[in-house]
């Protein structure tokens, strides 16, 4: 790509990556069709459709974010190691093939670029419920005769883990209640496909989810929300870049924390019902950020707001909470001029008046959108390599910044 030009026009948000996840997983636990609409078209969604079809899970798609899934006749418990390391998201098969078959076998994730991500919490919720987990040759081996309600206690705030006992716990004898549940968007979104499926479901959104177990589920129809991280990702450009955007079809109360950041950057942000309006004609004002579960400022936004923050007047800290190596993309946001200083995961940045355009390489999903954004504003020719990262998480993402003007092309 190449720096320098203002952003102007409307653009679409297209349908949460991370509420598409767990919502596709929930299929399994119900013979009827799931009928989703505002899939979005993506790696992940793509890895997710492939993990649910080897198991013999019927899955439909058409090109307009139409999804239907069928689980009626379901072949293998099992989510393979091969599957599994694409894409940790997978492990939210576990808890749905439990409640529904007693049975699974789903592959360790295995590292991750930006952490650790452990699954232990996901684990601990489930032998409460009474299945029995064993971990032999990279695999998680789960049974239960049948899953019966728990009090849970999560010692951290897991999304993931939230979702995958929440699903667990539909069909489980009794209820349930986790405690220090996550609170994000995604999970109220997977509620209320559970709740439109027969589910019994009080309090997500709050850090207190009360689950009644039922014994069946029915099939139904559910859109899913918008996505806020990609959202936020291309309000983030164009405060960097400058000029004035209007997303269409988004959901602004899912990202209060980073549209009040923006605010503190400068940008000057109209919120509609479906839509975010955001005007930049100045440079961005330092702007520092803590990482936290939501409601918070999310960690998925982290590195995009590293890249405002090294074009930015002025100097900016920006600290990760939730993961303990996800600043990887500071070190090639310096390779185009950045001045950064990472102390441990906090990264002080000192605002550059221009960032010069270089060849960088990607590292992960949210790593790769900072470094987009940082491309847009430097001066000459970027080059971002290893693209597939942003595939995971952003549908067509250089197609809808060409669109606001932005000099970007994919080079295959
Ligand atoms: C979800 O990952 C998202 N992915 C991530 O988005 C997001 O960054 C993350 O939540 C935090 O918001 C999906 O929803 C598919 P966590 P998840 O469990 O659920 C530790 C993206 O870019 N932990 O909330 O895996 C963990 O190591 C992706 O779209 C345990 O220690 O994240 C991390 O430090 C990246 N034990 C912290 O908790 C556990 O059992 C938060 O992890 C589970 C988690």
């Amino acid at each position: 790509m190449t720096g320098g030009c203002p952003l102007e026009g409307e653009v679409r948000v297209s349908g949460a990556k991370n509420a598409a996840l767990p919502i596709m997983c929930a299929a399994l636990l119900t013979v009827k069709p799931l009928v989703l609409t505002n899939v979005p078209g993506l790696a992940d969604v793509s890895t997710a459709a492939r993990l649910l079809g080897q198991m013999g899970v019927a899955v439909e798609r058409s090109d307009d974010g139409l999804m239907t899934l069928r689980a009626a006749q379901i072949t293998s418990r099992v989510a393979p190691y091969e599957l599994v390391k694409t894409m940790r998201a997978s492990v939210l098969v576990l808890g749905p093939l439990l409640a529904r078959f007693g049975e699974a076998s789903v592959s360790l994730p295995g590292g991750c670029a930006i952490g650790a991500r452990p699954v232990d919490q996901h684990i601990k919720g489930l032998q409460a419920m009474g299945a029995t987990i064993v971990i032999e040759h990279g695999y998680m081996n789960a049974r239960a005769e049948r899953l019966r309600g728990a009090r849970v206690v999560m010692d951290l705030v897991t999304v993931t883990g939230t979702e995958n006992l929440m699903m667990a716990a539909t069909l489980a004898e009794g209820s349930t209640v986790l405690e220090n549940a996550a609170r994000e968007p995604e999970v109220v979104d997977l509620a209320n496909c559970l709740i439109a499926m027969g589910a019994r479901i009080e309090g997500a959104g709050t850090d207190v989810i009360r689950i009644e177990g039922v014994g069946s589920l029915a099939g139904a129809a559910h859109r899913v929300m918008p996505d806020r991280i990609e959202s936020g990702t291309l309000l983030a450009a164009a405060a960097a870049a400058g000029g004035k955007i209007r997303l269409i079809g988004a959901l602004p109360e899912t990202l209060d924390a980073t549209l009040t950041k923006l605010r503190e950057a400068g940008a000057t942000i109209v919120a509609g019902k479906d839509t975010i309006e955001i005007e930049m004609s100045r440079r961005p004002a330092a702007v520092s950020v803590r990482t936290a579960p939501y409601p918070g400022f999310a960690t998925d936004m982290q590195a995009q707001f590293m890249a405002l923050a090294t074009v930015a007047s002025g100097t900016a800290t920006i600290t990760e909470t939730i993961f303990e190596n996800r600043m990887m993309h500071a070190l090639e946001m310096r390779r185009l001029g950045a001045d950064i200083t990472i102390q441990g995961t906090t990264a002080v940045v000192r605002g550059v008046e221009k960032l010069q355009g270089a060849k960088v390489m990607a590292t992960d999903l949210r790593a790769s959108a900072g470094l987009v954004v940082a491309g847009l504003v430097a001066q000459g020719e970027t080059l971002v390599d290893r693209i597939y990262h942003l595939d995971r998480g952003y549908e067509a993402l250089e197609k809808k910044l060409g669109a606001l003007g932005a000099r970007i092309r994919r080079v295959k």
